[in-house]
């Protein structure tokens, strides 16, 4: 990455004059908000909100009305892509997600971009109605599942502790693996690039299960795919800054900030801070890390873990978020607690 180039998050930060220090959530808007369970508990399930463009505009602004955050996620799921591609999923109250027969799926699948981003048409409608009633007072986050993080769904049919069967997989059936990834990259460029052209001003891609790899895996099934589909999608949207996030990677976020080239890199909470402002290349901002267990616990531990990150970070282009997403038993008055801590932190150290 070019020392001298301007850090695109600062400029996209600059442009909608959010200063000294921004602030979002992971999961800001979700089941810790009494608005909306209440408009969950009225829609048909969590799918038809992400596919009904009105109501995921609606959720999208719920916690940006309430706390006034500096930037809005765009409200869908990383496994919009699966559902999207053919391996139809679906949300059981209090099991999580449950995707179709993996084997089924594969058996003679061709990836049909234009049947793909049909079926993904009402997220970008989404984008567009969002971007409309922000009135460009605030960015909007795109986002998509990494190709590694995605494949352990569609595989595992189901969220993960072992991820058994998707190492199986790569042990007996290399190819098979390998051409699931290589669908998976495709699908995902072409999710950002729609994202960016309906309006998102900026782009994150979760890899919320990167740290489930022994390290020498990480590069081939992380950094490898990630580095191509920042370069894909930048060689379409040369601006648009792309926020990295490969949970749990510990001393190889380095080598991913280096050979993705992303412009921010969003820490877990297991990461110092303090190693992190001095290891991660100066050009790019770091997104991160409270424990989102202090935003549970709120209280002095809650400030004083915040004002660290803030302190450490302070010679760096830094977005204050957490290590991970805002869980549902978050009180919503800690969060008020602590975005108005990080304004009164920005003013003070920046
Ligand atoms: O951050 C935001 O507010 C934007 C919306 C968003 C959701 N999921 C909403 C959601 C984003 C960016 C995601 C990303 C996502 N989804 C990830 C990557 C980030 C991470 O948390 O590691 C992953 C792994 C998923 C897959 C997923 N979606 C799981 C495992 C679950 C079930 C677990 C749970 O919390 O119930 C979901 C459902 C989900 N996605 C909910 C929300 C608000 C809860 C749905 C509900 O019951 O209302």
């Amino acid at each position: 990455m070019d020392k001298e180039q301007p850090n695109l998050l600062d400029g996209v930060c600059e442009e909608y004059s959010i200063n000294p220090i921004a602030i979002w959530f992971m999961r800001q808007a979700g089941r810790y908000l009494p608005e909306y369970r209440d408009l969950r508990s009225r829609s048909r399930g969590f799918l038809d909100l992400c596919y009904t463009p009105e109501l995921s505009s609606k959720v999208t602004l719920q916690p940006i009305e309430r706390f006034d955050l500096d930037l809005a996620i765009l409200f869908s799921d990383i496994l919009v892509i699966p559902d999207a591609l053919g391996q139809k999923v679906s949300f059981v109250d209090g099991e999580g997600p449950k995707l179709d027969s993996f084997i089924k799926f594969r058996e003679g699948y061709e990836f049909n971009e234009e049947q793909y981003l049909k079926n993904l048409k009402p997220v970008y409608d989404a984008v567009k109605l969002i971007k409309t009633r922000l009135r460009n007072t605030k960015p909007l986050i795109g986002f998509s599942g990494a190709p590694w993080t995605l494949a352990t769904y569609m595989v595992e049919e189901a969220s993960s502790r072992n991820f058994s069967k998707i190492f199986k997989l790569i042990e007996s059936d290399l190819t098979s693996f390998e051409e699931l990834m290589d669908i998976l990259k495709k699908a995902v460029v072409s999710h950002l690039i729609s994202q960016a052209k309906a309006g998102a001003d900026i782009l994150q891609i979760f890899d919320s299960w990167a740290g489930a790899l022994p390290d020498q895996e990480i590069e081939k099934w992380v950094i490898e795919p990630t580095a191509s589909i920042v370069d894909q999608v930048r060689s379409f949207y040369p601006s648009i800054p792309i926020i990295g996030f490969p949970k749990g990677i510990g001393l190889n976020y380095v080598n991913y900030v280096k050979r993705t080239k992303v412009d921010g890199i969003s820490l877990d909470s297991s990461v110092s801070v303090k190693w992190a402002a001095e290891n991660i290349p100066a050009n790019c901002t770091i997104q991160g890390n409270l424990d989102p267990n202090l935003l549970v616990a709120g209280g002095k531990e809650m400030i004083k873990a915040a004002e660290e990150i803030v302190i450490s970070l302070r010679e760096r282009s830094h977005i204050f978020n957490l290590g991970h997403g805002i869980t549902p038993s978050t009180p919503t008055e800690n969060v008020a607690v602590l975005v108005n801590e990080v304004r009164n932190l920005g003013q003070r150290y920046r």
